[in-house]
């Protein structure tokens, strides 16, 4: 189990008040890292608050990553969290808008492209600066099955996680010989507030991607901890721009 020992290692999660940020970073804090977790609002101090009551190392930072302005000030508070040291960053925050491509709007277009790619590039970049001093480091980028499919009516959402995508094999192929690994993980559905609408009550969509999903039932958020303690871990050090679907079968179904 040395291989997947955190202890000692300090973390970045974004997303981490609730879902599959929530979970990653518990899991991270659980092998013994020490965590930053982002999140929107100031109930982000008080997610901080109950971990560190059940006896983990955290500590919350709140900034909107729709607004690139607010980015580097929150990198640099985490930072100092954490000593100056960091050895992991998990980019989880998420949104979605649900459209046509026809009736798009450019507000939407603008906040899904900024919360679920520009933020994680920038983060990974100012991430990269230390993490390259160090030559070591872990990048964990949230991909989705809409990385691989177009979609229908997601079309700023598509566009953001074949982005995701693109730029983690990009930074990989830039940093996997200063000592870092850059990956992605693709969950499948999953059962958080991103994707109410399709898990509400007579919701035929529910019914559909389950009848793909080889392992029969959604994933819950327990189901990503351990992709995302493997890749920021020693676990995965021969491991680069990869993107690992974490999905009971979907893509093969
Ligand atoms: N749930 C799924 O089925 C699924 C599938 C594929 C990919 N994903 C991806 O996983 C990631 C996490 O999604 P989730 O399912 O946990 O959804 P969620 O809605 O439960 O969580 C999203 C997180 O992003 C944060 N966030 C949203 N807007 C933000 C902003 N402007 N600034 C800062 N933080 C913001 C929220 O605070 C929250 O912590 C996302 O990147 C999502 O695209 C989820």
């Amino acid at each position: 189990m040395d291989l997947f020992d955190l202890s000692g290692h300090k973390a970045i999660v974004t997303g981490g008040t609730r879902g599959l940020g929530h979970s990653m970073a518990e899991g991270l804090m659980e092998a013994g890292a020490e965590a930053v977790i982002f999140g929107s609002s100031p109930r982000v101090l008080t997610v901080a608050q109950d971990f560190c009551a059940r006896g983990f190392l955290c500590h919350g930072v709140q900034a909107d990553l729709r607004d690139r302005g607010q980015i580097r000030p929150a990198f640099e508070k985490a930072l100092a969290l954490l000593g100056g040291d960091l050895q992991i960053l998990v980019n989880c925050a998420g949104i979605i808008r649900r459209s046509p491509c026809s009736e798009c709007s450019a507000k939407d277009w603008e906040d899904v492209l900024g919360v679920n790619l520009t933020a994680p590039f920038v983060l990974s970049q100012l991430a990269s600066g230390i993490m390259i001093q160090n030559g070591y480091g872990k990048i964990v980028m949230l991909s989705s099955m809409i990385g691989f499919f177009g979609g229908k009516g997601i079309p700023s959402y598509a566009a953001s996680k074949g982005g995701v995508n693109q730029i983690t094999k990009a930074m990989a192929n830039d940093w996997a010989d200063k000592g870092l690994n850059i990956n992605a993980i693709a969950p499948g559905y999953m059962l958080t507030e991103i994707n109410a609408t399709h898990i509400a009550e007579g919701s035929p969509r529910f019914e559909q991607f389950l009848a793909r999903i080889p392992q029969k039932r959604w994933g819950t958020v327990e189901d990503v901890k351990g992709a995302c303690i493997f890749l920021s871990s020693h676990a995965s050090d021969y491991l680069n721009g990869a993107i690992i679907p974490v999905d009971g079968g979907y893509l093969i179904g």
